[in-house]
């Protein structure tokens, strides 16, 4: 389908054409009618020793607990239809995990409706992944065969994985980070002096959008199911309008993008000039080398970590983290669509300090083993729209049988290269489970710094084909279903999503 139908489409799908009115309320003009009014800023959400983002080692089995919660985001309001992570005392710990560990856990769900977690990017059995055939009701626990961590250090992320309700439940607050350490993590901590939750800081970047009385609101229908969701404020860290105080030194920053559907432009500012900073990881951990960059596209899934040297800057200066348009709609015509995608600030870093800092960026991270691709099998998958729900080659998820196949049947040990196509007017941002791969082409041009390393996501633009290369081997000893989705939540949730077999 050419985009021109996906135009049409959109607007003649009756559910479109209802809440057309609706949608345009909410991100007409550029967000500018919509921006709640100039208020103070407050303090970036940081991890504690509990609470919410508390660093959390698990030691033996815990238990996850997702329940309902409520919190101040928006000072004077209590957003009061929130769901969260709870273990004890912790609320969306990041759990900290070494590689070699065991890592053992029962999630009990109090959320009220089906759910199960998640450990997106880890190499897990199926059975261990959170895939909605072992969903649990409310007031149930699942008991996750222990997972051995073999996953190479980087920050990962853990959110529901309930089919139909992951856009409901990670936009009401269930979405977590994990960080995985090994050897080459140890080593990059020491040479640049980095500290948890000091140096080496969470950025969970979701965007909301707020009721007058302070709760969440989200209505995924028409555009807004058809776009995904794209709340009107964005968060960080759950912390609304945040600023960051640093002193001139060198920072880690993790990005995770825990947005339903809204890609990021990442730019540092300082007045109009933009500063470089260097991306040394990406989902499946530390690249070889870091590479310097100006800008980065982070998609909803993705997590990118940079590096940000502030001895590149003075003390008293503000440095704005900033996200540009990122030209990933393409509906051409459609210019009040296309204001969702805009421009906004998400963090204000305020130089507060000098500081005697002395370190200097390693240029090794660690080593990243090219797929061999000579002997793959190659497939290609088209990206499509029909009647109002997006297509993984004409496939949409049966709802009705979670284990359905799909007919993506693989080896154990078969490399593949997937060759993604896009016949719609939106990016998809793909993601496997159960492999971290490899991105080895783009029809658009160069690869970006995010496109290298280990990756479990890859962005597919509107009219794009990418490449993608994934060594299937596992050593579980059974065959495995895994999924593989759109990571834009709403696509997730109506369909755009199969299983994938893996044999043993
Ligand atoms: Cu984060 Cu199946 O996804
Ligand atoms: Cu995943
Ligand atoms: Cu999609």
């Amino acid at each position: 389908m050419k985009r021109r139908d996906f135009i049409k489409l959109s607007l003649l799908s009756p559910l479109a054409v209802s809440s057309f009115g609706t949608f345009l309320a909410s991100c007409g003009g550029g967000g500018g009618d919509s921006a709640p009014p100039a208020e103070s800023r407050n303090p970036l959400n940081l991890p504690q020793d509990k609470g919410l983002l508390g660093y959390l080692r698990p030691q033996g089995r815990i238990t996850i607990e997702a329940s309902p919660d409520e919190m101040e985001i928006i000072p004077g309001k209590i957003t009061r239809n929130l769901l969260t992570y709870k273990v004890d005392g912790y609320i969306n710990p990041i759990l900290v995990l070494k590689k070699g560990d065991l890592f053992s856990v029962d999630f009990l769900n109090k959320t009220g409706e089906e759910s199960i977690i998640h450990w997106h990017g880890f190499r897990a059995h199926w059975k261990a992944d959170g895939h909605p055939a072992y969903q649990v009701g409310n007031g149930e626990t699942y008991s996750y065969p222990d997972i051995s961590i073999i996953d190479r250090s980087g920050t990962y992320f853990y959110h529901p994985h309930p089919h139909g309700r992951t856009g409901y439940q990670v936009y009401h607050g269930l979405a977590g980070m994990i960080i995985i350490e090994d050897d080459d993590e140890i080593v990059l901590r020491n040479v640049l002096d980095l500290e948890l939750g000091i140096t080496d800081i969470p950025l969970i970047i979701q965007d909301k959008s707020f009721n007058p009385d302070g709760s969440l609101r989200y209505d995924p229908i028409g555009m807004n199911g058809i776009m995904g969701f794209w709340g009107d404020t964005v968060l960080v860290n759950m912390t609304y309008k945040p600023f960051l105080d640093v002193e001139r030194r060198i920072y880690r920053f993790r990005i995770l993008n825990g947005s339903n559907a809204r890609p990021y432009r990442l730019v540092l500012l300082k007045g109009n000039q933009s500063l470089r900073f260097w991306v040394i990881g990406v989902e499946g951990g530390l690249l070889e080398n870091p590479i310097e960059t100006t800008e980065i596209l982070v998609a909803p899934g993705e997590r990118i970590d940079i590096l940000v040297d502030f001895r590149d800057v003075n003390v008293g200066d503000v440095v704005k983290l900033y996200s540009l348009k990122t030209g990933l709609i393409n509906m051409s015509g459609m210019g009040m669509m296309e204001n969702v995608d805009r421009e906004f600030e998400v963090l204000e870093i305020r130089v507060k300090k000098d500081s005697s800092y002395d370190k200097q960026i390693p240029q090794e991270l660690s080593t990243v083993q090219k797929i061999d691709t000579t002997n793959a099998r190659t497939e290609t998958i088209s990206l499509g729209m029909d009647t109002g729900s997006f297509n993984i080659n004409g496939l949409v998820w049966d709802n009705t049988n979670a284990l359905a196949d799909y007919g993506f049947n693989y080896n154990n040990g078969d490399i593949v290269v997937i060759e993604f196509t896009n016949n719609t007017g939106m990016y998809h941002p793909m993601h496997l489970h159960g492999f971290q791969f490899q991105i080895i082409e783009r029809s658009s041009g160069n690869l970006r710094p995010t496109d290298m390393g280990w990756k479990d996501i890859v962005i597919v633009a509107p009219d794009e084909t990418v490449k993608i290369a994934i060594d299937m081997s596992h050593s579980f000893g059974e065959e495995q279903v895994y999924l593989m989705h759109c990571h834009i939540l709403e696509h997730h949730d109506t369909g755009m999503m199969v299983n994938y077999r893996v044999s043993a």
